[in-house]
């Protein structure tokens, strides 16, 4: 019998993590931590075998790689539920031009934003998309991300879609087939287009992907045309997620709560309603400050939806037009500064919530025994630096599944 593989992190300035051992956590519990001084934590081929305060490390026999983290704080992995990887190209174009004041959505009926990727995507091919996903997991990584959900969706025909969910798969990621993103030219209308991505691309999809999402918007696919691709989706095993209430309400909401939908992202639209439907559901709001701030929208009301009871859950949305940031540090700045949210509130949004989104809640988001040895190192003193440290390059060292990787 070989010998378990084992590293001890010790002299951590803080470790902390969600409280408890359920999911997701809602209104007051959504600030309860374990929070330890002076601690440290054990693993054992790749779980947490123990962690605690330093004076009650028992003595341990036997070989143990040692991680000094003095002046360090250690939160768990942090899960990003909400990312689109896949792409080819970039739109700094784009972004110049909505600098100088051109709005998103006129750009995208002139046929730019996510067509102009769908255009690049498609002409990246296969190993262009494997090549572009990597990269972006290895941004994510640098920032402390250890899970990540990845969508398709800038391929929207069969070879380009299946391709980008096979990238996200083989590099980790959990996949999600975004078939509904928005209607590709060669279609004339959204119907007709739903009626091949069901027929023809739905099949392979569900094989590959976690879950299917859809883009409920005016110009993209409204409540009808989303009801339609979500059952038929769910009918084929996929789980289901919107994107709702971005620019404008639409439906996405109610819809969400009917079908038993994991969650609806973006809800920068969201008014009272909303909130109080999401709070006396199971659904959970997947808020993305940082597309907000890109697209100078009103930032969704986390607040309002902590207080009142919602289960919420923060993610990046990292894609190349409305948020181009693979930043969850960042996010949760934003989540302090614009959300309402405190940095407790914050940590728990993007680890356990975030995990209970990609039905993972069991396995990471956490530091506590059994779960994975997913553990981002913080250069700070204070693990609150995660939220108060605006862009700062924080992230010292990741630890996935027990292996660390020192990034400064
Ligand atoms: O979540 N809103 C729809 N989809 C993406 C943006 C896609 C793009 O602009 O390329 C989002 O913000
Ligand atoms: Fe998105």
């Amino acid at each position: 019998m070989t010998a378990a593989r084992r590293l001890l992190v010790r002299d951590l300035e803080q470790l902390v993590s969600p409280a408890g051992a359920g999911a997701p956590l809602r209104g007051r519990a959504l600030a309860d931590l374990d929070w330890v001084d002076g601690a440290f934590v054990l693993v054992e081929d790749g779980r947490i075998a123990a962690m605690g305060r330093m004076r009650d490390l028992p003595p341990l026999d036997g070989d143990v790689e040692e991680l000094d983290g003095r002046g360090l704080c250690a939160v768990p992995g942090l899960v990003d539920c909400h990312t689109h990887p896949a792409f080819g190209g970039d739109r700094v174009e784009e972004f110049s031009l909505r600098a100088a004041g051109a709005s998103y959505e006129e750009l995208h009926a002139a046929g730019g934003g996510i067509l102009s990727t769908v255009r690049a995507t498609r002409a990246a091919g296969e190993e262009g998309i494997v090549e572009a996903v990597e990269r972006h997991r290895g941004w994510m990584l640098r920032q402390g991300t250890t899970t990540w959900e990845g969508k398709s969706g800038y391929g929207l025909d069969r070879d380009t879609e299946l391709a980008s969910l096979r990238a996200i798969r083989a590099a980790g990621g959990v996949p999600t087939w975004l078939g509904a993103h928005s209607v590709p030219p060669e279609f004339g209308d959204a119907d007709a287009y739903l009626d091949f991505a069901l027929a023809d691309v739905l099949p392979e999809a569900a094989r590959i992907a976690e879950a299917a999402d859809v883009f409920l918007e005016r110009g993209a696919f409204d409540a009808a045309q989303a009801r339609r691709y979500l059952e038929a989706c769910r009918q084929a095993g996929l789980a289901l997620r919107l994107h709702g209430d971005q620019f404008t309400e639409s439906g996405a909401v109610p819809l969400a709560v009917e079908l038993g939908a994991r969650s609806v992202d973006h809800l920068e639209a969201t008014g009272d309603d909303g909130v109080r439907a999401l709070a006396s559901s199971d659904v959970t709001g997947v808020l993305l400050p940082a597309s907000a701030l890109v697209l100078g929208r009103p930032m969704p009301p986390g607040r309002a939806l902590v207080d009142a009871g919602a289960a919420v859950a923060l993610a990046t949305d990292f894609n190349p037009g409305s948020s181009f940031c693979e930043s969850l540090p960042l996010v949760c700045a934003l989540a302090a500064t614009q959300l309402g949210l405190a940095p407790a509130e914050a940590l728990v949004a993007c680890t356990v919530n975030a995990a209970h989104v990609l039905g993972r809640a069991d396995e990471v988001g956490r530091l506590a025994p059994g779960y994975a040895a997913d553990v981002a190192l913080l250069d700070a003193p204070d693990w609150r630096h995660l939220a108060y440290h605006l862009g700062g390059e924080l992230v010292h060292t990741v630890v996935v599944r027990g292996e660390p990787t020192r990034l400064r």
